[in-house]
């Protein structure tokens, strides 16, 4: 503070002296308007970057200010729901459009560009497909021609206002779950494992092709969460396992253009750092794809049986909260990074409405987003502010669009 009336006070000084000085003066001072007071759709865009969140209609029609955010900060949405299955055919044969024609006509206005997500993903399936497969009377083959007709259905009644499909979505086992050994598929018993088993193995192909058959412009991707970073290259690495996939599926011809990856971080698992992440991405563009932060947050810990204090103790939420930037700035930078990295979105940009405390329950989880409940910014808001801000050439260059697909008119 006491820096800044300083340097004012001179300023005047040289001002009262003459106008070549004046000249000088200004022009010294010359500055755009502050990073932290620009959007980040507009610090994105130095980049050629689109900045996108996640978008809950309710919330939307409900909260000026969520309203105003989303309209304001973001070049991208995602609808966060009304765009699965459950929401577009709950009654079977009976489509429900209207949500996701109203996010995409909000979008348009707004000259976002939107994500389509999802078209095949065994959850947030309608219950009449869920109770279909879990009592036989809908079997593989007729799965397959179900999800067929989908895609058909879906992709063509969005056709031209989708500039990035997630086609298939999270259709890979993790580590942790049984076998271990990296699967399609999911837990030995689950559902995901039985929708994988119904539609066999040949069935990324045949959605991307249905995809690409019914909007030539979009471009295709496959979206996957814990696969910011490889492993050790063996039977556990997840990342390596999708790497692997994507990679026939190129070889043979699929009609792939784009690799997803989600980004839900939790700070209680530590950090990659940006040359993990930037290594991974650059892998996967150089199998001639485009790559996209899809889903990006990064949650904490807010308490749990050992420390109940934790969420009120301000050294943890301190800590926490740096933690937690730090995941975005590794994610930002590892993008930004990358030409072929083409969208940053955000799974929701604030506390107030996250999906996280409702899904990561035992123990309580939250604290993930941009800003806080209050629509106060974070710490991981002003980082990537910064980061935005302070990138560029040589290092950062513009995005290279990905060929031959073309963006949705506006
Ligand atoms: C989440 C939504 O945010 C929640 O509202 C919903 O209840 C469950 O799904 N990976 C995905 C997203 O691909 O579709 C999920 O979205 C979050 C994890």
């Amino acid at each position: 503070m006491r820096f800044r009336r300083l340097i004012n006070a001179s300023v005047l000084a040289v001002v009262a002296v003459g106008s070549l000085s004046t000249v000088a003066a200004s022009a010294h001072d010359a500055r755009p308007p502050k990073p932290q007071d620009q959007s980040l759709r507009a610090l994105a865009a130095k980049h050629g970057l689109y900045f996108g969140t996640a978008v809950d209609p309710a919330a939307y029609a409900a909260d000026p200010t969520y309203k105003t955010t989303v309209d304001t900060q973001f070049s991208t949405v995602t609808a966060e729901n009304a765009m699965k299955w459950e929401s577009l055919e709950p009654t079977r044969g009976t489509y429900n459009w209207a949500p996701a024609d109203a996010l995409i006509d909000t979008a348009m206005r707004n000259r976002q560009l939107v994500r389509g997500h999802v078209l095949v993903w065994h959850s947030q399936l309608p219950g009449w497909l869920n109770d279909g497969i879990n009592d036989g009377s809908i079997d593989g083959p007729q799965l397959r021609a179900l999800l067929k007709k989908h895609i058909t259905d879906v992709v063509t009644h969005f056709k031209g206002r989708i500039w990035q499909w997630d086609v298939v979505n999270e259709a890979v086992s993790d580590p942790w779950e049984t076998p271990s050994a990296i699967h399609l598929g999911g837990n030995a018993g689950s559902f995901k494992q039985k929708f994988a088993d119904l539609l066999g193995p040949g069935y990324l192909a045949d959605a991307f092709r249905t995809a690409r058959a019914a909007d030539p412009k979009a471009l295709l991707f496959y979206n996957d969460y814990n696969v910011e970073a490889f492993g050790d290259g063996g039977a556990g690495d997840k990342t390596q396992f999708v790497y692997n996939m994507i990679k026939q599926l190129r070889a043979d011809g699929v009609p792939i253009d784009g690799f997803g990856s989600q980004g839900h971080l939790a700070t209680q698992y530590g950090n990659y750092d940006v040359f993990q992440v930037a290594d991974a991405l650059q892998r996967f563009s150089d199998l001639g794809l485009a790559v996209a932060l899809t889903e990006v947050d990064a949650r904490s810990l807010m308490k749990n049986a050992d420390d109940p204090t934790l969420a009120a103790n301000g050294a943890d939420v301190n800590a926490r909260d740096q933690a937690a930037a730090y995941n975005y700035h590794v994610l930002l930078q590892a993008c930004l990074l990358n030409r072929h990295c083409l969208s940053f979105t955000v799974w929701g940009f604030t506390d107030k409405y996250s999906w996280i405390p409702n899904w990561f329950k035992n123990p309580p989880e939250g604290s993930g987003c941009l800003w806080d409940a209050a629509y106060n910014p974070k710490k991981s808001l002003r980082t990537v502010q910064g980061d935005l801000a302070a990138a560029g050439p040589p290092l950062v260059d513009k995005r290279i669009p990905q060929a031959p697909r073309q963006l949705p008119r506006r």
